[in-house]
């Protein structure tokens, strides 16, 4: 066998070992993610919400309209669609739970049923996740947003720059909303691992960072990213 074969044969069997950071990324999930997909998706809104709550079918004008499991990255969207739907109000978690059990609608689950507790039990992390999520979201606009992320990290994180292969991309302040979607990113990021999450300050600082150090460890920055990491710490005691 020539030795071109062999290397050709070598890299293919490599390159198929290696995991695309987008196969990556749907292995590791949040938590509250992944109890969607376990324990909501398909027992509780694909069995019994569906039938009445996709686009064409007669709860199409209420505000929690799903879609179906046919229709392309349906869980991940339906989360997000029913994650916004609980953002909105905070009666809306009461009201999820009080119609799936029928309070002047049709009784879907029963009280106390595995699924209306786990629909409960959803609803709180959701709940739980929004508040540290809004201290995170607030804190963010007004100590990161301008001075650290728009000024000394989209200018690599963003797409087709330096770092645009990476899991961590920004928008462009130009882009309407890009706050909350830049701050989104960064949570969502930071929720898949504690090393994520270590990670935004590590490599910020320098430690194992592609980019080199951003900023100084002992630098006013570097001092309100560690306040905004620990605002999304799982367990955040100082
Ligand atoms: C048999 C049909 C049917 C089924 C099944 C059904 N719903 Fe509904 N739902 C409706 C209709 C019709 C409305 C709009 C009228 C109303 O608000 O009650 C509605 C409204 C709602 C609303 C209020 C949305 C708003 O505008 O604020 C929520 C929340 C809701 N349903 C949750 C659920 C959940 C959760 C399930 C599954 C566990 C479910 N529904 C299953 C028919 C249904
Ligand atoms: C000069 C370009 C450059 C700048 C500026 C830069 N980075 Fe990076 N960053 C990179 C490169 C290249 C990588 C990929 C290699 C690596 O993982 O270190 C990376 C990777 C990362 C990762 C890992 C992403 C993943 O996929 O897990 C994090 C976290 C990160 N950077 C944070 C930051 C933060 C926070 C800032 C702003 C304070 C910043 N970077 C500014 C170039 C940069």
């Amino acid at each position: 066998m020539s030795r071109v074969f062999i290397i050709a044969i070598l890299i293919m069997t490599t390159s198929a070992c290696v995991p695309t950071s987008y196969d990556a990324l749907q292995e590791q999930q949040s938590p509250l993610s992944s109890y969607w997909q376990k324990n909501i998706s398909a027992d509780i809104t694909q069995y019994s919400c569906i039938v009445c709550h996709h686009s064409e079918s007669i709860a199409n004008k209420s505000d929690f309209v799903l879609l179906q499991n046919v229709e392309e990255d349906y869980l991940s969207k339906n989360l997000e669609m029913t994650l916004a739907y609980l953002q909105r109000s905070n009666q809306h978690g009461d009201l999820l739970l009080s119609k799936s059990r029928g309070l002047e609608h049709t009784e879907v689950l029963e009280l106390q049923s595995d699924k209306y507790l786990a629909l409960q039990a959803f609803v709180e992390m959701a709940t739980v996740q929004d508040e540290a999520r809004s201290e995170a979201i607030a804190f963010y606009k007004e100590n990161l947003s301008d001075n650290l992320i728009q000024g000394q990290c989209t200018l690599c994180h963003g797409e087709f720059r330096l770092a645009g292969d990476t899991r961590l991309i920004f928008v462009d302040s130009d882009m309407a909303n890009y706050q909350d979607i830049n701050v989104n990113r960064i949570i969502d990021y930071g929720a898949v691992s504690a090393n994520n999450l270590d990670n935004l300050f590590l490599k910020a600082t320098g430690t194992g960072h592609g980019g080199g150090e951003i900023i100084k460890t002992d630098s006013q920055d570097a001092d309100l990213l560690s306040q905004f990491l620990q605002l999304l710490a799982p367990s955040n005691e100082p």
